[in-house]
């Protein structure tokens, strides 16, 4: 059974006994999710990110997830992409399709992947204009408190140094306000060049998830979570600054990652 509990203003905890009951756990709530949101407005508009999170969604083509799951009204972005060639084994896209979209009925064009025959900017622009198209045609929900779209679901994995999409510690694109999707050319996790969504768009989600395994992680989620001033010299934390302003935040971990949170401390 998971640890489940709500933070003040860090959002729904659910820490997993194990890979099996999180991933379980994962799919009842996206499959949830979808079900709610395509009776909401007709569309399930789900954005991916790369890393082990794909894996834990794998029980979505299996019984009953694979015929309960309405995918015909799934349409489907990416948090972050590599800006490599769609076939290459470092693109989230391929990533996603051969685990998961090849074996389940979305259709193709809803499927919302980056250009890859462009550069990191040129793609980032070219995103950024087709999720604009589909605000203004309202496949994709407009914020009411914000110039951004409202996904009905951001799914974000979280490197140990807390990077979630492809926003690392300290680094500019951090700061960026106005675009919906960015682009680096100096990440610094290979490969280099990437597309990420921006903070606004992440904190203007209807539902956001961050999925973290294993004892890599434990620092970072407990700098994220507990109300822990940062040493002023250390990095910023991108995990630290989800907030989604008018939705959902849950944190699906195992014990490991959750390891070092506050509320463990006093249970030893
Ligand atoms: C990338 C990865 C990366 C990943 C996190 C968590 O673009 O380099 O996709 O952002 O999502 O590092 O990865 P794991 O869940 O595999 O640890």
């Amino acid at each position: 059974m998971a640890l489940t509990w709500t933070h003040k203003d860090r959002g729904e905890i659910r820490v997993h006994e194990n890979l099996e009951e999180l991933s379980i756990d994962l799919v009842d709530y996206i499959a949830e999710i979808s079900e709610a949101s395509i009776k909401e407005h007709g569309a399930f508009c789900i954005v991916l990110s790369g890393g082990s999170l794909i894996s834990f969604m794998g029980k979505l083509i299996e019984p009953p997830y694979d015929k309960i799951v309405d995918w015909a009204k799934w349409y489907v972005f990416w948090a972050d992409e590599r800006v490599v060639a769609k076939s290459h084994d470092e693109s989230n896209y391929k990533l996603a399709k051969d685990n998961l979209l090849s074996k389940v009925n979305v259709f193709p064009r809803h499927i919302c992947s980056i250009n890859d025959t462009v550069s990191a900017e040129e793609a980032a622009t070219e995103y950024e204009f087709a999720i604009r198209q589909m605000v203004r045609t309202r496949t994709v929900a407009a914020s009411d408190n914000s110039d951004s779209p409202r996904f009905d679901l951001i799914l974000l994995g979280m490197g140990s140094d807390g990077h979630v999409a492809s926003l690392f510690p300290n680094h500019p694109a951090l700061e960026m306000k106005d675009d919906w999707v960015t682009f680096l050319t100096d990440s610094p996790k290979p490969p280099p060049e990437r597309i990420t969504f921006t903070l606004p768009v992440i904190n203007s989600a209807a539902n956001v998830v961050v999925v973290a395994t294993g004892e890599s992680k434990a620092n970072a989620i407990h700098l994220a979570i507990d109300d822990l001033p940062l040493p002023e010299t250390s990095l910023s934390l991108p995990a630290r600054l989800i907030h989604p302003s008018n939705g959902n935040l849950i944190w699906f971990m195992d014990k490991p990652a959750g390891s070092k949170l506050e509320r463990f401390k006093f249970s030893e």
